[in-house]
């Protein structure tokens, strides 16, 4: 039987749905889509093994097929609940309706532009709506399609502006895998290790501080740096995303920056996960009390098409204008389709108000969690802040990922982070319904005592 002959979910709240599983996932279809896979795509490093860390992608990875809201449907007609949501990705769930209703409107007008040459309107729109966000007025914006590319601009922007090489990172922090996003992430040392010839010298690592006493001891670690007088910038994510959700105490971010801005150094807020909503700001940082020069989101903005954004303070730009060329571009960056769902994604985010409710929702449902699961056998401890939560599972290389697995054969979509995939990633659409995460919770707390 094909994809299309099987008969679709019965939906009674479409796109809100509980589990419907046909099969136990994944399915003869999943597996067989997955055969066929392996002939064409590149591995991109060696398949887990069925009970190493990568466990949940060996033995449990599905082939999805369509979806709609908080539910996600597979080849073989199973439905799940994605609290994963495309890597965090779909802040407004799959296939939001105004975003699928703007890019319709925008096909059927214009697809591609020419880049620096000839603009789009969306593009300039977007640009100019992006540039609000900034905390400094008249911010301008570099648009690029990922997140690495945003990183990569604010980067180039930073070596521009200050003329200085030395780029400051932090341990378990992830940008990106194009080099330069590379160079200054230290997430999963395998991800560098082969390539570390080719990446720049001139970034140095700071710990990411968990505590009050972790973050003193950073501060003065940076003091140092800077203190070398060839620092550029300082790179932060301000809520370590992949490393595992993981909070920095109050006043870290806030110090930093004026420990940067005091050497002549800028600071590039990575919010290409935090950013938008998905931590219960539209900025993490800027809530946090830094006011970073240089701004990168991608993930949510494009609603689930790819396009991303270095967003900066005028000052800092206007170092592109001294370049007697125009030396930064890429065939699609500014894609007026892209460019049109990121309004559509932005206007939804503001208009329904789900950016101020992400922070309420996210923190009640971190305690439902807690009470719920936080004592459970194995469960080190619940953190995060909006709809980014982390299930940390302690020092057991991947245990979250064998709990993925365990959920997903329930029905739930879910992610890992952490250097050792130990941390369970929550990151659903930020209009998740209660139900849906009281369910997933129930569900949770089954796979965590090994109940069926
Ligand atoms: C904080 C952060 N920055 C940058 C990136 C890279 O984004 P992309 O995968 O779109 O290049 C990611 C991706 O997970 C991320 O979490």
């Amino acid at each position: 039987m094909t994809f299309s002959e099987i008969p679709p979910p019965p939906e009674e709240r479409p796109g809100e749905d509980l589990p419907f599983l046909r099969v136990r996932p994944p399915g003869p279809l999943s597996r067989t889509w997955r055969l066929r896979a392996s002939t064409c795509l590149a591995p991109m490093g060696a398949a887990p093994s069925d009970d190493g860390p990568g466990a949940c992608r060996a033995a449990g990875s599905l082939v999805l097929a369509r979806g709609l809201g908080c539910n996600v449907v597979d080849v073989d007609g199973n439905r799940f609940v994605d609290l994963a949501a495309g890597f965090g990705s779909l802040l407004l769930g799959h296939a939001p309706a105004a975003v699928s209703r703007a890019v319709e409107l925008q096909a059927a007008r214009l697809w591609q532009a020419m880049g620096d040459v000839h603009a789009s309107d969306a593009k300039i729109g977007l640009a100019a709506r992006l540039a609000e966000l900034h905390p400094e007025r008249g911010a301008q914006v570099i648009l690029g399609q990922s997140g690495a590319d945003a990183i990569t601009a604010a980067i180039k922007t930073a070596a521009l502006a200050t003329g200085r090489p030395g780029v400051l990172g932090f341990e378990g922090s992830y940008h990106g895998l194009g080099y330069a996003p590379l160079a200054v992430s230290s997430f999963r040392p395998g991800y560098r290790a082969p390539f570390a010839a080719q990446l720049s010298p001139h970034v140095r690592f700071l710990p990411f501080p968990a505590s009050a006493a972790g973050a003193a001891f950073v501060l003065e670690r940076a003091r140092v740096e800077l203190a070398r007088g060839d620092v550029g910038a300082i790179v932060v994510e301000p809520i370590l995303g992949r490393g595992g959700c993981v909070v920095p105490p109050p006043g870290f971010l806030s110090t930093l920056g004026a420990e940067a801005r005091a050497a002549g150094a800028l600071v590039i807020a990575d919010e290409i996960w935090t950013g938008l909503g998905r931590s219960g700001a539209w900025l993490a940082s800027v809530d946090a009390g830094l006011t970073p020069e240089l701004v990168c989101l991608g993930k949510g903005l494009g609603g689930g098409l790819p396009i991303s954004a270095c967003v900066g303070a005028p000052g800092v730009m206007a170092a592109w204008r001294r370049r007697p060329e125009v030396v930064h571009t890429s065939t699609f960056a500014g894609a007026p389709l892209a460019c049109a769902a990121a309004l559509a994604t932005l206007d939804t985010l503001s208009r329904g108000g789900v950016v101020t409710q992400a922070r309420g929702r996210g923190d009640h449902a971190l305690a439902e969690l807690r009470a719920a699961v936080g004592g459970a056998p194995g469960v080190r401890e619940i953190r995060g802040a909006g709809w980014m939560i982390g299930v940390d599972l302690g020092d057991v290389p991947g245990a979250a990922a064998r709990l993925a697995s365990r959920l997903l054969e329930a029905g739930y979509l879910t992610s890992t982070g952490g250097g050792e995939r130990e941390v369970l990633v929550l990151t659903p659409p930020l209009t998740l319904p209660e139900e849906l995460f009281s369910a997933f919770v129930r569900a949770l707390g089954d796979a965590l005592s090994g109940r069926p």
